[in-house]
């Protein structure tokens, strides 16, 4: 929760400024132009519609030769909605991919037509056709064939619902290039429950969210213009997703408020006619903090009669009600725990409100302690949800659903699959993942996540010593369960959806997944790119590699070999902070000393997580011999000498996989700039931007990471790499007019563990930095890193024996305060990019003008490798 989780520690995270922020921006740093002066470019705007997402159809993409084509005339056989919905797409769908004109509801003409329709519908109406006798709820048929001599095309649904699914799934094999000659396809999803969780609250934030603010409140109700909302639910509809959770899981109580129950009630109508279904977050002391009952025990007959009463009072404004979202005794929202109940307790009491509705409740496993004892050596977050959970199988009720996280931890960037969805043989079980990046990036980074849901819905657990993948649980096959599902924590805004275009690509790869569990991650990037980006081979081959590197990208300069993401966790989440995680109650612990790291989860040592897991997956988890590298340290405290199977030592691979995450995030901003000229030049722009931004992200998380335990280990990096910096002049260290030194903390957030700031309550109007170059003369890029701090829009130039080479504004806003949130890069690159002249002799100088308080921070500049590649210039040996 984020108010809870913002009690930092003491002594951790104090930011240069002893001030703190919370709105996140996106930022772009420049380069340096034609012109001699080069300007930071102004962030872009996230200006992203709804047509520019996947369904754009023709926006910015090549028209489509269908062959053969689709009839044009398109008609519904029934009166439903959805079938409604599905015509008016198909016939959007084919102006848009073909710039046919196509006319629905005509009746058949020469040129044939495309029926959409159950299955019922298109038995009566082509009584010789030979329609499938069954398909899945949610499926659908798609056929081509010919009636009477006329070429017919036919989209049948299992039920009106499906015929909208059937639809979009002909418009995205059109789109992504199929050939439907022999068109004759069958397909229902895997699983029932296809949600996206949204964490909006009342007030119009989300919790999570980096794309804007909510869609659906504003000030405390539900906002008067919808029409996002429905734009937002035909998105959905098109990769399959039936439901919505609009409401944050923490501090639900609100949204069982009449007035709120009547806004809600216009939010579930603006999605119906996408087939997407309302759900909200209930806070289970909801019967004492809105019926003003006395009590909220699960067992008490005037609590369940409360219940049971406001459910209906749900269901009679929403008829089509799909259910409740449960996050109970955890992370300091109220539960059954106070009156010594059970979840089972607390989920029955609602499943058994909402069952003669046909209702569902999703009750999280996400229930642990926020206040463990660091130096007790067997407490270990990772066990609470098997713990908790696996002593109630067979106790909930059949509309039970439990939502498990992927991992036993919290959405990190590495973990392993939660040991829980073994544990659980009598109960519907969901999987709950995050499309909102938060500890991936938050939207800033290129991270695609389709690669890393992949590895948890493909991980067989072996569950009764027999294949048990999670994906085959969570369809509810394995353990034969009447329910079970995927739900993905979305957390969209107005800006942009997800405030990224790129990001979007997660979104569509949710529902793809969710639908069918067995698409492989590349087929679904392709599929995303075709539709979104351009069909033209080269971009395509392109975009999906970058799409498909960028996950392990993120993990080699975040973290390494199962210690989770490395960041600020009391915080922002965001930038990194090794210490963060330790020595408080949260649980993220990795344990490092001068000796070693990880957390010891054996069961013959260490906390016994280990065991929570099948014979088999115990078996391979208790022996750090067994372990896969990439979850070592997760299930292992090991020297930092330890040697993995490459024979390389933990420390090294340390230095080594984040000065090559770094390395690999620069690739991606290479591989985007062989897409210029052949994709819409504003998302060229857009993403270049984004990923210039990410490059220099990557180095203060290598350098932060390698430098702490550079220091911490005291073992050389063997390349000599770590701690050296020959390009580098410190910002400390040059003549300051104006400036001033200050610590930072955590200190490997800054280069040397300083940075200079310019106090503007001086008579100084601007401060100055001021290096005199010693290195080897040629032509170099030179970066300035700098922190771009709140509260003001600072200014910044760069020159060169006074000739200006590059100014640019700070101002952008980041998720904290903090210099490991805030640093990035600004690189000159000179004309053409071919580098800026240097020879020993010359004055390089930074200006900083502060703005309000934002004191034009700067930590140093790099003198890079010139653009023929002769490597960095070794200032600093030089200086
Ligand atoms: C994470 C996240 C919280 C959220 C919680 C949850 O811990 O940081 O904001 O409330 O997950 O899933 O409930």
């Amino acid at each position: 929760m984020a108010g809870t989780k913002a009690e930092s520690k003491p002594g951790t995270n104090v930011d240069v400024r002893q001030r703190m922020i919370s709105i996140a921006a996106i930022v772009s740093a420049a380069i340096f132009a034609a012109t001699p002066v080069a300007t930071a470019q102004t962030p872009l705007a996230h200006t992203q519609t709804n047509d520019q997402a996947w369904l754009s159809y023709s926006g910015g993409r090549e028209r489509l030769a269908i062959s053969p084509p689709i009839p044009p005339s398109i008609r519904a056989l029934g009166n439903s909605v959805l079938e409604q919905s599905a015509v008016q797409e198909l016939q959007r769908g084919l102006v848009g991919a073909t710039g046919t004109t196509a006319t629905p509801g005509a009746k058949a003409s020469n040129a044939g037509e495309t029926v959409v329709g159950t299955l019922d519908e298109v038995r009566a109406a082509f009584p010789g056709l030979q329609v499938p006798v069954h398909i899945a709820v949610h499926g659908f048929w798609l056929k081509r064939t010919l009636s009477h001599g006329q070429p017919v095309v036919i989209v049948a649904g299992s039920n009106d619902h499906g015929t909208l699914f059937g639809a979009f799934d002909l418009l995205r094999r059109i789109a992504t290039g199929a050939d439907l000659t022999h068109l004759d396809a069958i397909e229902a999803p895997a699983m029932s429950i296809r949600w996206v969780d949204e964490w909006d609250n009342a007030s119009g934030t989300v919790e999570r969210g980096y794309g804007g603010r909510s869609i659906f409140f504003e000030g405390g109700k539900v906002r008067d213009d919808l029409s996002d909302v429905t734009k937002y639910a035909r998105l959905l509809a098109s990769v399959g997703i039936n439901g919505c959770n609009v409401n944050n899981v923490n501090g639900a109580a609100p949204f069982l408020e009449p007035d709120m129950i009547k806004g809600l009630a216009r939010i579930a109508g603006a999605m119906r006619p996408w087939g997407v279904r309302l759900a909200i977050s209930v806070d289970i002391a909801s019967p004492q903090k809105v019926g003003g009952l006395k009590t909220f025990d699960p067992l008490d007959p005037e609590v369940k009669a409360w219940w049971a009463a406001k459910i209906d009072e749900i269901y009679q404004q929403i008829p089509d009600f799909a259910g409740v979202t449960v996050k109970a005794d955890s992370e300091g929202q109220p539960g059954p725990a106070s009156y010594g109940r059970s979840p089972a307790d607390a989920a029955n009491v609602l499943a058994n409100a909402l069952a003669p509705h046909g209702g569902v409740v999703l009750y999280r496993a996400f229930v642990y302690n926020n206040h463990l004892d660091y130096n007790d050596m067997k407490a270990d977050r990772a066990r609470a949800a098997c713990d908790i959970f696996h002593p109630l199988d067979g106790q909930f009720a059949p509309n039970v659903v439990v939502q498990i996280k992927y991992g036993p931890i919290d959405f990190q960037a590495e973990e392993p699959a939660s040991p829980l969805f073994a544990g659980l043989h009598k109960t519907s079980e969901a999987m709950e993942l995050q499309i909102t990046q938060e500890y991936l990036g938050q939207q800033r980074h290129l991270v695609y996540l389709a690669p890393l849901w992949k590895e948890k819905l493909d991980f067989d657990l072996r569950g009764e010593n027999r294949s048990t993948p999670v994906k085959e649980i969570i369809e509810g096959k394995s353990f034969n369960q009447p329910l079970g599902g995927m739900i993905g924590v979305s957390c969209v805004g107005r800006d942009g959806w997800l405030g990224a275009p790129m990001a979007m690509a997660n979104l569509y790869a949710f529902g793809r997944l969710a639908w069918n569990p067995n698409l492989s991650a590349e087929q679904v990037a392709s599929e995303w790119t075709k539709q979104t980006i351009s069909t033209k081979p080269e971009v395509v081959a392109t975009v999906d590699n970058m799409l498909m590197q960028s996950w392990q990208t993120y993990v080699h300069y975040t973290g390494f070999l199962g210690t989770q993401t490395l960041t600020d966790i009391t915080g922002s989440h965001y930038g990194p902070n090794i210490e963060a995680s330790e020595r408080n109650g949260w649980g993220q612990w990795h344990r490092d000393d001068a000796k070693g790291i990880g957390m010891d989860r054996s069961v013959a040592t260490g906390t016994g997580f280990a065991g929570q897991y099948p014979p088999e997956v115990a078996k391979m988890y208790e022996s750090a011999a067994t372990t896969p590298d990439s979850l070592l340290l997760f299930f292992h405290h090991l020297p930092w000498t330890y040697k993995l199977y490459s024979g390389k030592t933990i420390i090294q691979f340390v230095y080594d996989v984040h000065y090559q995450g770094a390395t690999e995030a620069a690739q991606l901003g290479d591989q985007w700039a062989t897409l210029k000229g052949k994709i819409d030049p504003q998302l060229f722009e857009d993403e270049r931007a984004r990923l210039e931004y990410q490059a220099g992200h990557a180095i203060v998380w290598r350098d932060a990471i390698v430098q702490y335990f550079l220091k911490e280990s005291g073992i050389p990096d063997a390349l000599g790499r770590a701690g050296h910096y020959p390009g580098r002049l410190e910002a400390e260290d040059a003549r300051l007019t104006g400036y001033e030194t200050v610590d930072i903390m955590p200190w490997e957030n800054a280069s040397g563990g300083k940075i200079v700031t310019c106090d503007q309550s001086s008579s100084q109007k601007t401060c100055t930095t001021e290096w005199t170059y010693a290195g080897k003369p040629g032509r170099f890029n030179i970066a300035v890193q700098y922190l771009d701090l709140r509260g003001g829009a600072a200014h910044f130039s760069l020159d060169v024996n006074g000739e200006s080479i590059a100014s640019w504004a700070a101002d952008a806003t980041f998720p904290s305060n903090h210099a490991g949130d805030t640093s990035i890069r600004f690189t000159a690159r000179g004309p053409d990019g071919r580098g800026i002249e240097l020879k020993p002799g010359d004055v390089l100088r930074v200006e900083g003008t502060p703005d309000a308080s934002d004191p034009a921070a700067l930590d140093y500049i790099e003198i890079e490798r010139n653009a023929a590649g002769a490597g960095n210039s070794d200032a600093k040996a030089l200086y």
